[in-house]
């Protein structure tokens, strides 16, 4: 196999587009799709910290939080409490699987309307809770829900997208799913005050309403052209082109999708596929993103905060309220990412967000080791508790505009339409389990590691920034069915890229790279 270097690519095709309404209108309702998400991740933080829910559900965590101050850190140690956040990831991973051949065979909106579907069934289940096992299975159902959401809207919007546009586009959904977080912890934040102690109710049953919007928005998308494309829809795919990039003048784009639909059509099994060797930079970056993601610890921040807090000697509205704070930060930075995206590319991003959370990582964990000891029975006085949450919010800044929407992104743009669906529920997969283990993991770490789990989680950042630096190559402005030839011309994938697997459209394009 030659080096990407030496083969003559030829020129990457410019298409014909404009901005058009539709496209927009698109993009935005399937961004929905990210609301049953971020709901769900900022809903179970905060109810988890009510007090009303835990005397009801998890009597011994309520007991243990009421009267244990022998070391802090331990408060909310219980893997039963755990396993009512994390069962969901679990589900999610589950179902993705399923979600990968649904999004195929049927389309990327009947994916993602079935998650709006099973997820409303998942609210209800919670709203209505009467004992552990209900909460539980209503877990696993929001769990299946956004496994088929999280499976298919981030390809919807990577197909429908203008190749120019893809990375704002696509950000979308990270915009929505902190939406949803930033929704759910106001929700919270008022649910906590209600007297009678149903609040929790009115915070779990509240996630209907983003499963019914996604629901009814599956309903009015159309399909991707690429999708059509994939199911036999040649001439409806030729009009769809035709109406989301607002042109007559379509047929260069048009011949690629079909393109990559022939190849795609030649490859039975996907899932064999993906591990034929040609494949290999997709899925190891496929794999590995999602599993840095997560080990960022972005998540202790979003399911734990208001616990956190709490544990740094917050009252409990405190507590809620620094939460909301840092979810409101966290939405306003993602669009720092959706304006430079496809300006500066992917690259710049990742590493400049990784050095910014490395440091203030580093700076939280010592600055809790000094003041909190490691029994956890220091004081932390009012400067030093605000100067932690500041420093949180600079932490969260640097994943918002790096990790959070481009490890979404990325994953859906890298692999050739083949093994897109299957790559995307390895993502998806990867993503839930590790989401998972930090999730159950969390309060047992937290006990144990005490103030060495934001060094822990440093270690991480410091590794994934160098992984980042050598091994991605930058997908800013290529075309998603043009995507070969960045890893063509990298550095280290592209001895593992076939020649021929460089493929343009057209037959003349064809002749000048094979
Ligand atoms: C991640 C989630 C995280 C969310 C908000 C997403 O990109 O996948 O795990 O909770 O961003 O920070």
């Amino acid at each position: 196999m030659a080096g990407g270097a030496f083969v003559d690519q030829g020129p990457v095709r410019e298409y014909n587009y404009r901005l058009t309404p539709k496209v927009f209108v698109t993009c935005f309702v399937g961004a929905f799709g990210g609301l049953i998400f971020g709901y769900d991740l900022g809903i179970s933080g905060g109810v988890t910290s009510m007090k009303p829910f835990l005397k009801e559900f998890f009597p011994h965590v309520y007991h243990k939080m009421e009267n244990a101050h022998e070391n802090e850190y331990c408060r909310f140690d219980s893997e039963l409490l755990t396993l009512f956040t994390s069962s969901l990831y679990l589900a999610a991973l589950v179902s993705s699987f399923f979600a990968s051949t649904v999004t195929r065979v049927f389309g990327r909106k009947w994916s993602m309307f079935l998650g709006g579907l099973i997820f409303l069934l998942g609210s209800a289940f919670n709203g209505f809770a009467k004992n552990v096992a209900m909460l539980l299975i209503g877990r696993i159902l929001l769990g299946f829900g956004i496994g088929f959401a999280n499976q298919s809207v981030p390809v919807y919007l990577s197909e429908m997208a203008p190749p120019n546009l893809r990375g704002a586009f696509n950000i979308g959904f990270q915009v929505a799913i902190i939406f949803g977080i930033v929704v759910a912890t106001i929700i919270n934040y008022f649910t906590a005050q209600i007297k009678g102690g149903y609040g929790w109710r009115i915070s779990l049953g509240l996630a209907c309403v983003p499963a019914i919007m996604i629901m009814v928005g599956a309903l009015i998308l159309p399909d991707t052209p690429n999708s059509l494309i994939e199911r036999g829809h040649t001439e409806k795919a030729r009009e769809m082109l035709r109406q989301i990039r607002g042109t007559e003048h379509v047929e260069e784009e048009f011949q690629d999708l079909i393109y990559a639909s022939e190849v795609a059509k030649q490859v039975k099994h996907p899932w064999k596929n993906i591990m034929l060797p040609r494949y290999r930079p997709q899925l190891i970056i496929t794999f590995f993103i999602p599993f840095f993601q997560q080990l960022t610890g972005i998540n202790v921040i979003t399911f734990y905060a208001p616990v956190l807090f709490q544990t740094l000697g917050f009252g409990n509205k405190a507590a809620l309220f620094s939460a909301m704070v840092t979810g409101i930060i966290e939405l306003l930075c993602t669009f720092v990412s959706v304006f430079t995206v496809d300006r500066y590319g992917r690259r710049v991003l990742f590493l400049q967000g990784g050095i910014q959370m490395l440091i203030t990582q580093i700076a939280i964990g010592a600055l809790i080791g000094v003041k909190f000891g490691v029994t956890g029975t220091g004081n932390i006085g009012k400067t030093d508790a605000n100067l932690i949450v500041a420093l949180i919010c600079i932490y969260v800044a640097g994943f918002a505009w790096s990790w959070g929407p481009l490890g979404w992104l990325v994953p859906s743009e890298i692999s050739p339409l083949e093994i897109r669906s299957a790559a995307q529920a390895i993502n998806v997969a990867v993503n839930m389990f590790f989401t998972f283990l930090v999730a159950q993991l969390f309060l047992t770490m937290l006990c144990h590691l005490k103030f060495g789990l934001f060094f822990f989680f440093a270690v991480f950042v410091l590794i994934m920034t160098i992984f980042m630096y050598f091994l991605l190559p930058e997908t800013k402005n290529m075309p998603i069915e043009e995507m070969n030839r960045v890893w063509k011309a990298h550095w280290f994938w592209g001895r593992f890229i076939p020649d021929e697997a460089v493929s343009v459209g057209s037959a003349e394009m064809q002749e000048k790279t094979v």
